[in-house]
Order: C-alpha cells, then structure tokens, then sequence
C-alpha cells in the first residue's frame, strides 16, 4: 500500500516550503473525485465529477490552506494564530494550531456560524471570540490587530493559504489526466478560486494539462457582492459559509472568471436546499449549503442549454453536511416515531 501523504508532502515541490519548514500535516487533502451517477445523466452531461472536500480532516477544504499557512508562520517563529471565520475557517485553525501546541484565536459574527464549526473551534481548544456584526466586520478587525500585534493572520489574505488550496487543483488534474472544462465552485471570500485558477494555471505552464478549465463560480442571492459589483453591507443568505457581502480576493477571482473565460452568477437560497437534498439523496454525498450553491449554478446552466453535453464539469463539494445540519434538515420528512413491534413497524412502513 503506498503511504498517505499530506498537502506539505504531496506537492512539496509547487510550494513555498523550505528544509527549515516545519513538518505540520492532519494528512489533509488527496479527497475523492467521485463521478456522478445520477444527476449528470439527469442533466445531460456525460462527464460530472463531485471533489469531496468534506473528507479533509476538519470537514472542509480549509486544511489544505491552513497547513502550509501554519507551518510558514512557526517557521516565522510564531506562536499564536488569528482569523476571522464564517465557521470553516476557524475550525481548521484551531485544529493545526492543537496539533503544533500553539494559541489560535478565532473570531466568529456572533450568531452567524454553524453550531458544529462553533463546537469544532471550542474542542479543539480554540479562544473564540463572537464579535457582533458580519464576517466582514470581524475580519478587517483581525487585520488590524495582526497588523499591530505579534500574531500570526492565517485567514486567507495570508498568501501561504492560497498556496496550500491550489493543490486541490492539482489533484483534480492528477486524477483526470487533464483539467476539466468547467471547475464549478462556490464563491464567498473569493480566496478558492482564486488560488484554484493559480494551480491550474501553473500545471498548465510545467505541461502537466493541456486543457485550462473555465471557472465558474457560485453566489448566493443575497450574498453577491461580485455578481452585482456591489458591496453588500448586510449579506444574507441560508450558506452561512458564504455570507460575505465584502471578499477580500474579490479581484483574484474577477481575474479568475475573465481570464478562464468563466462566470459568476448568483443562486437563490430555494435552489440552494433544492440541490443539496438532491445531491445527498441521489449520489449519497451531503454537503453543507454553501458547497451546494456551485451545484444548483450548474443545473441551471445545463438547462439553459449553456454546457456542452460532452465536457467534462467538477463541482467542488467546500465542506460536509455534518457541518450544518440544521439548515438541511428543514426539506426532510422527521423521523417516525413509534410504540411497538415488528408488525407495527411493518404496518407504518407499508410493507
Ligand atoms: N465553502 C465553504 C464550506 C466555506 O467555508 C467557504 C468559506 C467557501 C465555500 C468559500 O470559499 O471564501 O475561499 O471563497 N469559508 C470561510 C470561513 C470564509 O471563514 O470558513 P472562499
């Protein structure tokens, strides 16, 4: 069996790491391309694969970024970590930072983040702080107290974590042989797709894929800033991961859509829920909204007739449906709830 490699490890040779680097790893990414069976059919597309990113050790595509992020600053000598999170964020913060014995502090928009991002900050031993107001107030605040305090910012205007995220690109190339037509992703910071497009641009320099993938990426309504040009003071959307109504890469990723000849486009909240119930019940991946958002874009493109029926699509899965289960569990039926035995379960069951 060939051993399991973490993001460090795997690609050491596309990253800023040195001999001096110290050697952090969960064994975060190498998560699954898994090819769709039912809802690429069911759109007419003969090629559609999910990148699960919810198998990553903290249940989201945070780690890969996190890793090379926290290994960069101990080699800088730090001790404590910062960051603003819609959740995700500061989950893998807390998680890297237990593991290497260092402070992590997280502030999260009180009453905005998922309550299993919130538990996974606090077990993992994380000093959380929930500041009223959004996440875009939360970061600017962190920038200003790294910028004046000696801690370390591990959100991703640190250039390490994009680093560490465009491996998830290089995994898809790896897998496919290529790069596929369209990489469909969910857009909240703007900080993923931006360094998705870094990684399959410099793949594409060193010739390790001919094709480079139109990016497409995904908004909610009510969270668009980039869709509409705007920035939103209030963001309000159902994907608490994506309520960003200011992105700090928001140019990363203007470049990223014009330069890949991609989109950006908003979805409702509706279309969100609808495709992620779809998504669990048909392929048996939950993920959490904001990863459904990219899924719910590219139904709707296919029905409009706007991908060609023999490309080949990845949608990015951002985070597990653990994470959030709440805001799922609104479009389920409950759970019967029952006296008795075996007849009158039979009985209720319609057997
Ligand atoms: N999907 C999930 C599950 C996320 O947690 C995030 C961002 C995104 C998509 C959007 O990625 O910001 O790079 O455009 N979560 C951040 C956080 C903001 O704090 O956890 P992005």
């Amino acid at each position: 069996m060939s051993q399991r490699l973490g993001v460090i490890d795997r690609y050491r040779e596309w990253l800023p790491v040195t001999e001096r680097t110290p050697p952090v790893s969960l064994l975060e990414g190498s998560t699954p391309l898994l090819p769709s069976r039912t809802i690429g059919a069911a759109l007419g597309l003969r090629r559609l694969y999910f990148k699960y990113e919810g198998l990553n050790p903290t249940g989201s595509f945070k780690d890969r970024g996190m890793v090379v992020a926290v290994a960069k600053a101990m080699e800088e000598g730090a001790r404590v970590l910062v960051c603003a999170s819609t959740g995700n964020t500061s989950a893998s913060a807390a998680a890297y930072a237990a593991s290497q014995r260092l402070r992590a502090i997280v502030v999260v928009p009180a009453g905005e983040i998922a309550m299993n991002k919130l538990s996974q900050a606090l077990m993992y031993g994380a000093k959380v702080v929930a500041l009223r107001g959004n996440f875009d107030g939360a970061l600017a605040v962190v920038r200003e107290l790294a910028a004046t305090y000696p801690v370390a910012l591990v959100n991703s205007v640190n250039p390490h974590r994009l680093e560490g995220q465009k491996t998830a690109a290089f995994e898809i190339v790896d897998a496919l042989g290529d790069a596929p037509d369209y990489l469909v992703l969910p857009v909240g910071n703007a900080g993923n797709i931006t360094a998705y497009w870094r990684g399959f641009k410099e793949y594409h320099a060193a010739g390790r894929c001919r094709v480079l993938p139109r990016m497409v990426g995904a908004q909610a309504e009510g969270a668009a800033p980039i869709v509409k040009g705007r920035v939103f003071k209030r963001p309000r959307t159902v994907a608490s991961a994506i309520r960003i109504g200011n992105p700090a890469s928001w140019e990363g990723a203007t470049l990223a859509r014009d330069e890949s000849g991609g989109l950006i486009d908003a979805v409702t909240d509706t279309e969100i829920l609808q495709a992620q119930i779809w998504l669990a019940a048909s392929e048996g991946l939950f993920a959490e909204p904001a990863s459904c958002a990219p899924l719910a874009l590219l139904a709707r493109l296919a029905r409009e007739g706007r991908v060609e029926k023999d490309s080949t699509s990845v949608v990015v899965l951002t985070g597990s449906g653990l994470k959030d289960p709440d805001a799922a569990l609104n479009n389920v039926e409950p759970p019967i709830e029952l006296d008795g035995d075996a007849r009158a379960l039979a009985k209720v069951l319609k057997l």
